[in-house]
């Protein structure tokens, strides 16, 4: 029998909650019947263009769980086809346990999208927490290498300055001794020696703290020089492979790749027993890799 819904429930809306059919069946979780609009005391509201009519009004029950009801229109007397109580009860439960999975299904979706959030933004944290590690350590390096630039600036200017004077004072002062003072001169020459072997190991110390060459030639001279410094120091020969044009890294990343280079080129020494290093420097795409390889022991394995 035909009622459009809306009509339905404009009138529903008015009815407060317990106080019809509907409200009845559900609080009482039984299945109610109901034979004729016009005979049955229950149906409390009649309308002016109300047709005769019945009605099933069916729990929705999940086990004991009530998730709603379904109210039927039907012709009066619904009561007379034969089981339809029992068929409607179980279609009823049927409906009511689909409500509850989609209930449940709804309920695990947002738990699921909450814990997804919750995952998502610890992710994010977790790499702006990293992003800002990788920050400050570069931060932490550039400072560190401006401070050796600086103290090797110093260290070879000043020092070597005024070194380099009092080799000149120390010279002058040998030869205007007089002829028969052989101990004073000889000691002279020594001291010219000791401060000529000074001159050198600050040189060496400057470099050591930050090769000039880095700034002045770029990455691969300055590999290629610490390379044969390395050479002339130790039984160790190097073989060193660099592209053809000119590698543009910014200066950061030079100082990083020689630094790399120099911790290396020490574990080499200190742990691999090797004679040779193969060093390699290529671009693949707009990478640029760099392989530094001891023919040595290898790492061993931690059990
Ligand atoms: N080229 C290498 N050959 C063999 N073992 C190496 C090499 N480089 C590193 N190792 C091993 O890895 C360890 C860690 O290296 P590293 O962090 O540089 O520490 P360190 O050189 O101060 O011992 C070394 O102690 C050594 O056992
Ligand atoms: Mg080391």
């Amino acid at each position: 029998m035909a009622i459009s819904a809306r009509n339905f429930w404009k009138k529903k809306k008015t009815v407060p909650f317990g106080d019809c059919l509907c409200g009845r069946a559900a609080s009482s979780g039984q299945l109610l019947v109901s034979e004729s609009c016009f005979t049955d005391s229950q149906h409390e509201r009649i309308f002016s263009d109300m047709k005769p009519h019945g009605h099933y009004i069916v729990p929705l029950k999940s086990f004991d769980n009530l998730v709603g009801v379904l109210f039927l229109y039907m012709d009066i007397h619904p009561s007379w086809y034969q089981h339809s109580q029992e068929v409607l009860l179980s279609i009823g439960g049927l409906i009511a346990n689909t409500i509850e999975r989609k209930q449940i299904d709804e309920e695990l979706d947002a738990h699921r999208n909450r814990l997804e959030g919750i995952v998502a933004s610890r992710t994010q944290d977790l790499v702006k927490s990293k992003e800002q590690y990788r920050k400050l350590s570069n931060q932490i390096q550039q400072v560190r290498e401006e401070e050796k630039s600086r103290i090797a600036r110093e260290v070879h200017g000043q020092l070597g300055q005024e070194l380099t004077v009092l080799k000149i004072d120390t010279v002058q002062l040998g030869k205007k001794l007089p002829a028969d003072q052989i101990d004073l001169k000889s000691k002279i020459e020594s001291m010219t020696q000791i401060i000529d072997e000074t001159i050198k190991s600050v040189q060496h110390i400057a470099t050591e703290l930050r090769p000039r060459i880095l700034d002045a030639f770029g990455i691969c001279e300055t590999v290629s020089w610490q390379a044969k410094e390395c050479q002339k120091r130790n039984s160790l020969q190097f073989d060193l492979n660099f592209p053809q044009n000119p590698v543009e890294i910014d200066k950061g990343l030079q100082t990083s790749l020689f630094r790399i280079f120099q911790e290396a080129v020490t574990n080499i020494l200190r742990h691999a027993s090797a004679n040779l290093v193969q060093v390699g420097m290529t671009y693949i795409k707009e990478n640029l890799i760099f392989v530094i390889e001891g023919n040595g022991v290898g790492i061993k394995k931690k059990i």
